[in-house]
This record gives structure tokens, C-alpha cells and sequence, in this order.
């Protein structure tokens, strides 16, 4: 096992990526605490609800975590929220609320972690982009440019934080079969199984990605077999350019 006895704090844990890498950190021997604004029957060994919006529940989280798990190893920025629509139709709460999850938790996140792994020898922190926050797409600016600030973010802190042994890794999927991609499909009145049938016929592999293509993706940059990786943009495309 990749993993034994390291402990893991992972945002997002409720939904469909955040489920996946639950379940492969802790069958590769991780202790892991899971927060998410709901929790209902998290596998998970410790779990911790709360709204990562709120300033002081994101400042304490790290604290109370390592103090449940008796430390804190990995660190998964996962959570994230998408906002559709172009800016003339965007209000202030939808940049608000986009900027507050997906980009100042996990910059909270980060801040209150890497002392804590600092103390520790090292860490693992691994923050979730987009393809889309390299290449950006269409329709979506305000989405888009929070995963751009989360790569830029990563990139930072990989380079900072290197010497303390604490590597900041992103991975930066494209399309993933998960709650945030089915209710796009269903907001505009369509189909999801049909629309997603449509967008296999888009990836170069046959089909867009599984939580599980992702959740792997992200076992491999919080554990040692990433060992010399900092601050990278990892693509998970199945070969599809954003469009
Ligand atoms: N699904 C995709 O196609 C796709 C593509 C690229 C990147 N991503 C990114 O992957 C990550 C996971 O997305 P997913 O597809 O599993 O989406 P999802 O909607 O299934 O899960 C996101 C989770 O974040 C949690 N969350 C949102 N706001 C929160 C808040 N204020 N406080 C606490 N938790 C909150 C939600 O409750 C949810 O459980 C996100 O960062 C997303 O931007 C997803």
C-alpha cells in the first residue's frame, strides 16, 4: 500500500470525485477525514461538515483534522462549484460564491497546511484546476478564471515550498461524469445520458472520464511515486484540446 498510516484531509468529499478519492486513499492505507456542507455516510474515518465559504470554519479546519487524525500528510483541495454563463449574465453572488470555494478556501486550506506539514518533514497537497483553467473554453469565463487562479496558485507554492519537502501538485481534468457535469445537462432541459453519449463521441479515447480516471490521478501526486513533482499541471484529457 502507497499510503499506510498517512493522513489525508479531502474538500468535496460528497461528491463524485471527492467519493472516488476517499475510497482510494484509503485502500492504499490512508487515515483520511472528509468534509464537505454534507456529510451522509461518509466512509470516511473522521468526517467534519461545514461551509468552506465560511472564513473561520476554513481557518480552523486544518486544525481540527490533524488534530483527529493525529497529523495531517495530504491535503485535497477537491471541492468546487461551476457557475455557467457569460459575464453580462453573471451577478456578484456568482463571482462571489465561485471565487470563495474554488479559489480563497483552498488558498486557506494551503496557508494553515504547510506549517503543519512543515513541522512533519513534508506533505502532499494536491489542488483541482481544469483543462480549463490552461486552455480556457467558452461560455464559462467566471469558472474558468478560478481554476486559472488554482493553477497559478499550485505553480507558486509547488516552487515555495519544495525546500520543506511539501510538494503543491494540480490536477486539471476535462470532462468528468460527476454531479457538477449531469446538472449542466439538466439546468438547459436536456438529457444527461444522451448529452454525455454525445460528449464520449468527442474525447479521443471514446469517452469522457470516470471520478476514478481522476481520483488516480490524484493518489499518484499525493503519494511518493510523484516524489519529484512540484508545482505541475497535470492534463487529464483522454486527449481531448478544449475547444
Ligand atoms: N466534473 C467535471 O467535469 C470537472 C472537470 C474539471 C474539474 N472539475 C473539478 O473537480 C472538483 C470536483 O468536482 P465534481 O465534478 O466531483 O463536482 P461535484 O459537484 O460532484 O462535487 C463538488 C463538491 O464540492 C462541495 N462544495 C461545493 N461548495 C462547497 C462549500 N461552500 N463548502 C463545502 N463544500 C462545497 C459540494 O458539496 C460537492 O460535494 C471541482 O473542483 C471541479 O471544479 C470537475
Amino acid at each position: 500500500m502507497k499510503l499506510t498510516a498517512k493522513k489525508a484531509l479531502v474538500t468535496g468529499a460528497s461528491g463524485g470525485i471527492g467519493q472516488a478519492i476517499v475510497a482510494k486513499l484509503q485502500e492504499q492505507g490512508a487515515v483520511v477525514c472528509a468534509t464537505d456542507i454534507t456529510l451522509n455516510d461518509s466512509p470516511a474515518d473522521f468526517n467534519i461538515e461545514g461551509d468552506l465559504t465560511d472564513d473561520s470554519f476554513c481557518d480552523s479546519l486544518v486544525s481540527q483534522a490533524s488534530k483527529k487524525m493525529g497529523g495531517l500528510d495530504i491535503l485535497v483541495n477537491n471541492a468546487g462549484l461551476m457557475r455557467r454563463g457569460i459575464i453580462t449574465d453573471a451577478s456578484d453572488e456568482d463571482f462571489a460564491l465561485s471565487m470563495a470555494v474554488n479559489v480563497e478556501a483552498p488558498f486557506r486550506l494551503c496557508r494553515a497546511a504547510i506549517p503543519v506539514m512543515e513541522k512533519a518533514g513534508g506533505g502532499a497537497i494536491v489542488n483541482t484546476s481544469s483543462c480549463w483553467g490552461i486552455h480556457p473554453g467558452p461560455g464559462h469565463p467566471i469558472y474558468i478564471m478560478t481554476k486559472a487562479a488554482i493553477a497559478s496558485l499550485t505553480q507558486c507554492l509547488g516552487r515555495d515550498h519544495a525546500h520543506q519537502n511539501i510538494r503543491v501538485n494540480a490536477v486539471c481534468p476535462n470532462e468528468v461524469d460527476t454531479p457538477m457535469l449531469r446538472t449542466g445537462f439538466e439546468i438547459r432541459g436536456l438529457d444527461a445520458e444522451s448529452g454525455i453519449e454525445e460528449l464520449n463521441k468527442s474525447v479521443p479515447l471514446g469517452r469522457i472520464a470516470s471520478a476514478d480516471d481522476i481520483a488516480d490521478v490524484v493518489l499518484f501526486l499525493a503519494s511518493d511515486d510523484s516524489r519529484y513533482m512540484c508545482g505541475s499541471l497535470v492534463e487529464v484529457s483522454g486527449g481531448k484540446a478544449v475547444a
